[in-house]
Order: structure tokens, then sequence, then C-alpha cells
């Protein structure tokens, strides 16, 4: 991706698809998954940069980042708050999957007054771990990682497009991996989200076995300006097993008034 600019501001390390951002556009700002960076929205930051600002981080203590890993979903949330102030980010769009939409979730219970819409992807109000994640991490990581495919991608999706999940998950520390599920098991805005007062888009897949799409419906039913996708024939993994619908509906989310 070397037609992108990459950056690190306040600890957090990023890939933007143009530097500096247009001040009069919405900025996209990606967030990922569990054990992951920002590499998976690589087909979000090449489809949509011609049409948006488009920003993808790497959580503290993941990727590039030289900050230190948080311990809850409210500390990822404050410091992702502090980046977007930070580099003063135009009209503001978090988009973050399953940890990355807890985080979304938490920025527009907490900073408001930050956002201009949100999307939340392959995630929900309440995201409990199986013990057997945990159980799988601390056995064998390596193991873990290689098998990750299986778990959050639909059978019918091309396995090559989704190498680099196995590749970025097999690199973050195990104990970040497992950080990050610990937070997301703790974690529950259920009662909460009659609060959000700001145009949010949720993003289900049919297939997701992680985060089923009962997830998004109940996030639909319970914000009060809620859109919902519902993108068949695709997992967990959104953002790389079903680009082309993905893209299409952030631009239509964007493009609404
Ligand atoms: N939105 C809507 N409904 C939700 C929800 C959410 N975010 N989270 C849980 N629920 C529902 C469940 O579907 C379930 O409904 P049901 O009783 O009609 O079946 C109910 O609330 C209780 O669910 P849960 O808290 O998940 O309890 P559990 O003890 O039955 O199961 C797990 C716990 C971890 C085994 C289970 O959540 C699971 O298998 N999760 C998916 C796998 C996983 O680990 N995902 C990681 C995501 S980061």
């Amino acid at each position: 991706m070397e037609r992108f600019y990459s950056g690190e501001i306040n600890g957090i390390s990023f890939v933007a698809g143009g530097w500096p951002l247009a001040e009069d556009a919405p900025t996209l700002l990606f967030i990922h998954g569990s054990g992951g960076d920002h590499s998976l929205w690589s087909e979000q930051l090449k489809g949509l940069c011609g049409s948006f600002n488009v920003v993808a981080l790497d959580l503290p203590g993941h990727g590039a980042s030289s900050s230190p890993p948080s311990k809850s979903i409210s500390e990822y949330a404050a410091k992702v708050a502090g980046f977007i102030r930070a580099a003063q980010l135009p009209m503001p769009v978090p988009c973050g999957l399953s940890i990355g939409g807890a985080i979304v979730l938490q920025l527009l219970l907490d900073y408001p007054e930050e956002l201009f819409k949100a999307v939340l992807v392959s995630t929900g109000a309440r995201l409990r771990v199986s013990p057997k994640i945990f159980d799988a991490i601390d056995k064998d990581y390596a193991a873990f990682a290689r098998g990750i495919l299986p778990l959050a991608a639909a059978p019918a999706s091309a396995h090559e497009a989704l190498a680099s999940v196995v590749t970025v998950m097999e690199a973050t520390p195990p104990k970040v991996t497992a950080g990050d599920f610990r937070a997301c098991d703790a974690f529950d805005v259920t009662s909460r989200l009659g609060e959000i007062n700001k145009p949010v888009l949720v993003l289900s897949a049919l297939e997701d076995k992680l985060t089923p799409p009962k997830y998004g419906e109940f996030l639909k039913e319970k914000i009060p300006d809620a859109k919902l996708a519902l993108i068949p024939e695709a997992g967990h993994l959104l953002p790389l097993e079903a680009p082309g619908p993905v893209n299409e509906a952030l631009k239509d989310f964007l493009a609404a008034l």
C-alpha cells in the first residue's frame, strides 16, 4: 500500500488514504478486531479513498503502535477519542469490527460530541466470549491463530484473501489477544443503547458465528437512529470477506444527509 500515508499520533499508528485530510469530507476511522491490525480494512482503504478521508489505526499494543495495550473497552475508547482530537479528523465516522465495534459504541456513549456518524460491523452491545477461546489461547496460541479462519470466516470465503488475518494474529503477542477477549467479555452496554444520539449503520453477516446477526438486529432495534444491513455469504471477517457490499453500504450511509 505504497500510495498510502503512514504515521503515528499519541502512540497510535495509522494508515491514511491521503494526508493532509480534506477538511470538507467525512473521515472513516477504521478500528480492527481482537488480535488484529489496520490491514483488516485494506479493501476499504483502497475502495473508498477517492470518496472520503479514510484512516485505519492500530489499537494501542497492536501492529506498529508504540503505546501499551489497554485493559478495557472504556480505556481503548478514551485513547481513540484522544487520537481523533489530536489528529483533528474532519467529521469523524468511527467504523469498528468486533472489539472495534465495542469501542465505537463506547465512543458514542462517552464522546458523542466528537463524532459525525458511526458504523458497527460484526459486533454487539454485549460480547461474552466462550471459555473455549481463552483455553485455546492459553494452550497453544500459534495453533489458535492458525485455526482462526474456520471460526471467523464463512466456509465459502476465499481463504487466500484472508491470509493476512492469520499472519497478523500470529505476530500479535498472546497476552494482547487474550486481553482483547477479556475486555470484550466484560463489555455490556445493552441497557444504554437508547442514549445514542448519532446516526448509526450496523453491518452483520448472515454466517457470523462469533457475533451472530441476532446481535446486529438487537442494535438496530435499540439504537434510536440505526440502519441495519444483513450481508449474505460472509462471516465475522466482513470487510475482507465481502468488500463490495461493505463499501457500497458505507458509501450509501455517508452520502445520506
Ligand atoms: N445482542 C443480542 N443478544 C445477545 C447478545 C448481544 N450482544 N449477547 C448475548 N445475547 C443473547 C444470546 O443470544 C442469548 O439468547 P438466548 O438465551 O435466546 O439464546 C442470551 O443473550 C444469553 O447469551 P450469552 O450471554 O452469550 O450467554 P451464554 O452463557 O449462553 O453463552 C458464550 C456464552 C460466550 C458461550 C456465547 O456468548 C457464545 O457462544 N458467543 C459466541 C462466541 C464468542 O466467543 N464470541 C466472541 C465475540 S468477541
